[in-house]
């Protein structure tokens, strides 16, 4: 869908001011061709994405936190020759979530990626909601579609934990750990999940991954999660190295989740097994098991053929499938 001309307005202002520390009115309303008064109704439209926008004594305006925007040609240009002219790329501004845009409106094209600056309603896994603040993050979302039975799939979700670590690792972010099923952690703390969902049509199965991974999320853009988070920035930060362009970070997922996909199509879940296990927080750790059914204490075996989680208790080991529980890990 094509912006509205406020959002044109509201995004070429955001440009702007992404791009220097600070700009005169003047200066803004000589360039956009705008007047005063469209001026504020685009101040008020940034501020309504979250944005912080300071007007300094009326002479000028400054961005507190400059957005680098996501790109269709930048994310393209960082994809590998095999990739780059193969995948249905869209960037969205402002949607409600991207995996339920694909699902909701399937892509001519297969494999398809969307890609957003803020979500309204960004899902996670248990009906829990994603905080997706403008242009902090990364939320993607990519079509791909299956012939095998579902019963054959259930380890996607992991396959797609491996190819985010690897995906990261190529931009030089070390030390990122899968937590089952396909949370991704980097040091005691959350820095991205994932949420694969599918439908099947004419006897196809449609599968929708979704990627949401925190880039430069600063503590006030996100207070009220239960969970503990962090961001790459941090994770670069303690390794010396500067954040990768956020066109570069999505390219690098998204590459790596059609490899991926591509991948599990022929082969399953087999080339994936190894990297999930080296990159696995809770094998051998104490971990409760958290279900509708009552809370569960046991340690950590890995995974099972199926992706399920086995869980050694005092009545024996466990299988723990995907979707209806939540672990908390103990300390080391
Ligand atoms: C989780 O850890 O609970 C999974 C989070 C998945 C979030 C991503 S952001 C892009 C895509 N759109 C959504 O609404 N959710 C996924």
């Amino acid at each position: 869908m094509d912006p509205s001309l406020e959002e044109s307005q509201a995004i070429a202002l955001l440009d702007l001011l992404s791009a220097r520390s600070m700009v005169s009115t003047t200066e803004i309303l000589n360039t956009l061709g705008m007047s005063a008064q469209m001026l504020s109704v685009a101040v008020r439209h940034l501020a309504s994405w979250g944005l912080q926008i300071r007007n300094l004594d009326e002479q000028a305006y400054r961005l507190d936190s400059p957005v680098q925007r996501l790109r269709v040609s930048r994310i393209r240009s960082y994809l590998p020759p095999t990739w780059r002219d193969k995948i249905g790329i869209s960037v969205m501004i402002v949607v409600d979530s991207t995996s339920t845009r694909l699902l909701c409106d399937w892509p001519d094209q297969v494999p398809s990626a969307i890609f957003a600056e803020c979500q309204t309603n960004g899902r996670g896994r248990g009906d829990r909601r994603w905080h997706s603040p403008f242009g902090a993050n990364l939320y993607l979302s990519v079509a791909w579609t299956f012939n095998q039975p579902s019963s054959e799939l259930s380890t996607i979700p992991l396959a797609m934990g491996v190819c985010c670590v690897r995906a990261l690792a190529s931009l030089g972010v070390e030390g990122i750990a899968v937590k089952w099923p396909n949370d991704l952690w980097f040091q005691g703390a959350k820095v991205g999940g994932i949420l694969v969902e599918c439908y099947r049509s004419n006897g196809v199965l449609c599968v929708v991954t979704g990627v949401g991974i925190n880039v430069n999320m600063n503590r006030g853009q996100l207070r009220s999660v239960e969970i503990l988070w962090t961001t790459l920035k941090e994770a670069l930060v303690i390794q010396n190295k500067a954040v990768p362009d956020r066109n570069a970070i999505g390219s690098a997922v998204l590459a790596n989740i059609a490899d991926g996909l591509k991948l599990f199509s022929g082969s399953g879940f087999g080339p994936f097994r190894d990297e999930w296990e080296s990159s696995d927080l809770t094998r051998d750790r104490e971990v409760c098991v958290i279900s509708g059914s009552g809370n569960m204490m046991g340690v950590a075996r890995g995974i099972d053929d199926k992706g399920a989680l086995r869980v050694e208790t005092v009545a024996g080991m466990i299988h723990v499938q995907s979707g209806d529980v939540s672990l908390l890990v103990a300390p080391k």
